[in-house]
């Protein structure tokens, strides 16, 4: 089996996870590329280092969260392109340690997320706005790209011993660490110019079985060589896309279907940004993931804490409210994948093996249609949550459309609920 395939097997299992989007940018809670978009000044900045204190965070609480919601890992942002760590770093000042937070964040949130049986990823970003050999004079997105005293930088060299260095931090000192998310590759800043296969390989001697995304190659449309037949070491085992789904899944250039991820914020934000009151609400959640895992992708759904270190409420209650759904639809999601059966009009199938999953999205006006699966075919049915037997059914409104499979929903499960699946055991 290919050694990417074997890597993402939890990981293609799992399909559903928390991002969370953290740092110092929830005091001006504007979202999390807010230094660089209003090009902040240092001193403005540097005020936030000072004042950030997250008395309210609670890392067992934000697993418990996570785990009640369905989601089987996590991914944290231990660095975002502002340069602020949150984890305990020996080679910067800029640390959450230094803050009136004093204390290293991510090993709270490893424990925490571990003690729950979550698999733990942390998110590192290339892009550093803080760090002095970064460029940033008519750079991208830097702070100071409009500022000529910011023209001459220390050699970029310091900058990638810095990164590579930082990542063996978290590579080293955190236990198992299951995911290493890059965020991101832009123009010529990709592939060796951070010297992507040293970088993979220090990773891999220390995290062996740890897998990571495609983005020190691309960025949050790209593909990059993981969906080509020789994808380069520094590929990633996955495709990431972002704020959007696959219109059809993705397959590499041999058309094998390759893992992806679509990270998908739950309002408009990753980072904090209380004016954004844009929430996807739970039967949005709940389609898009289900959406995910019938075109063979995982949903990594983001949470952005606010400044005290609480997830808000919003996003608490559509969670919450999520978790019931999973907590009687889950096998819908976990180990299923893409169906061999073309979409139905009413919602989506998702399959494991000879077992299909017909998630039930518009309720039928009398018998549900099971296209394209004949009814010879079917061993038995079973209605979730429950397992209750459904039979195939037919009567005088089903008697012209031969061919086609029926089952007949209970009236007491349509309409007054989100979403139904039914299980379809299919014969040898
Ligand atoms: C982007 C953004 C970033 C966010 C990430 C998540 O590339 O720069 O703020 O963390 O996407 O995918």
């Amino acid at each position: 089996m290919d050694e990417r395939l074997k890597r993402t097997e939890w990981f293609r299992h799992d399909r559903f996870g928390m991002f969370i989007h953290w740092g110092l940018y929830s005091i001006p809670a504007r979202g999390e590329w807010a230094r660089g978009s209003e090009q902040i000044d240092d001193n403005t900045y540097y005020s936030y280092f000072n004042q950030f204190d997250p008395y309210a965070y609670d890392a067992r609480e934000w697993a418990r969260l996570a785990k009640s919601a369905g989601m089987k890992y996590a991914v944290l942002t231990a660095k975002h392109h502002d340069g602020f760590c949150l984890f305990d770093s020996a080679l910067t000042d800029f640390k959450a340690t230094n803050t009136p937070a004093g204390r290293d964040l991510v090993r709270e949130y490893t424990d925490a997320f571990r003690a729950e049986g979550l698999k733990v990823g942390l998110y590192y970003s290339l892009i550093d706005w803080n760090h002095p050999a970064y460029p940033a004079y008519q750079h991208h997105s830097h702070p100071h790209r409009n500022n000529e005293n910011y023209k001459n930088r220390r050699p970029f060299t310091e900058y990638i011993d810095y990164m590579h260095n930082q990542v063996k931090e978290l590579c080293t000192g955190y236990g198992k660490i299951d995911i290493m998310w890059f965020d991101f590759s832009y123009g010529d800043m990709c592939g060796e110019k951070w010297e992507a296969t040293k970088l993979i390989n220090m990773i891999r001697k220390y995290q062996p079985d740890i897998i990571t995304d495609n983005r020190l190659e691309v960025s949050g449309e790209g593909f990059g060589s993981l969906a080509t037949e020789n994808p380069l070491i520094y590929s990633g085992d996955f495709v990431s896309p972002e704020c959007i789904i696959p219109p059809e899944g993705i397959v590499n250039t041999a058309g094998c279907a390759i893992p992806w991820e679509a990270c998908i914020t739950l309002n408009d934000n990753w980072g904090w940004a209380p004016s954004d009151n844009n929430y996807k609400d739970e039967s949005v959640v709940i389609r898009k993931l289900v959406e995910c895992v019938s075109k063979g992708g995982n949903l990594l759904l983001n949470v952005g804490p606010d400044a005290t270190g609480r997830i808000p409420e919003q996003s608490r209650n559509i969670l919450t409210n999520v978790g019931r759904w999973m907590d009687g639809h889950s096998q819908a999601i976990y180990g299923a994948g893409k169906s061999d059966y073309t979409k139905p009009e009413w919602g989506r199938y998702t399959q494991c093996g000879d077992t299909v999953y017909a998630c039930v999205m518009d309720f039928p006006v009398g018998p549900l249609a099971l296209p394209g699966i004949p009814a010879e075919k079917i061993d038995y049915c079973r209605l979730f949550p429950g397992g209750s037997e459904l039979k195939l059914y037919n009567d005088w409104r089903t008697s012209n459309y031969a061919g086609i499979a029926y089952v007949n929903i209970p009236r007491y499960d349509m309409y007054n609920k989100i979403y139904t699946v039914i299980k379809i055991k299919l014969k040898q």
